[in-house]
């Protein structure tokens, strides 16, 4: 892996040996197509030559918004560390194929919730959402199969910033910007 990819992920496998507490998650910011923004947490699922992975539900609001406006920043903090980075490019569906693979590795009552939920829908109740699962548990007794409505994203950087904190609140901030050309350049920023 290429700079500063190879960073983040250095980074983040030093956050998980410190035994940070959900050294994955990490803030997503999307956009309506009219430019109103919104913001929630997700889990850190994979890191490669190509981008950063997440997954969720496609009819989600994050899903609508990507489908709308298919950019997206993501924010991540090790607070013990004192470092935090952040990521902004465009935002594409991984492969059926990708999304199967990491649905598989997903416990049966996850995977159960994933045909359940209709995330960001509004509900009734609780209840609504326990009688959903009985359901889905008797429909699929043996094999989950991964719901269509649900799978991966990848974000593909255009910008990294790495943040960590230094002494007298002058931290260091180090942004990479990714030229036509695919190549990274770097820049210092100032606290
Ligand atoms: C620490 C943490 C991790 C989360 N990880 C995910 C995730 O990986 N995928 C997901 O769809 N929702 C995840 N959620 C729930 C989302 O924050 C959010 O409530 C949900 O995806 C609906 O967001 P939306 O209505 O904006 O689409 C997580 C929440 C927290 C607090």
């Amino acid at each position: 892996m290429t700079e500063p990819l190879a960073r983040f992920s250095e980074w983040y496998e030093h956050a998980v040996a410190a035994g940070v507490v959900e050294p994955e998650a990490m803030a997503l910011a999307t956009a309506s197509a009219d430019g109103i923004p919104s913001v929630r947490f997700v889990l850190l699922k994979g890191i490669d030559d190509r981008g950063v992975e997440f997954f969720t539900n496609y009819e989600s609001r994050k899903a609508r918004e990507l489908t709308e406006n298919p950019r997206a920043a993501l924010a991540i903090l090790w607070k013990p560390l004192q470092r935090q980075v952040r990521l902004e490019g465009p935002v594409e569906l991984l492969s059926g194929e990708e999304s199967d693979a990491y649905f598989a590795t997903r416990s049966r009552g996850s995977q159960l919730g994933a045909w359940a939920s209709r995330q960001s829908e509004a509900i009734p109740d609780r209840e609504w959402l326990e009688t959903r699962l009985r359901e889905m548990d008797t429909s699929y007794p043996e094999i989950v199969p991964r719901p269509p409505h649900w799978g991966g994203f990848l974000l593909r950087p255009g910008t990294i910033e790495f943040w960590e904190g230094r002494p007298n609140r002058l931290h260091d901030r180090e942004a990479f910007t990714r030229g036509a050309d695919g190549a990274w350049h770097a820049r210092r920023l100032s606290p």
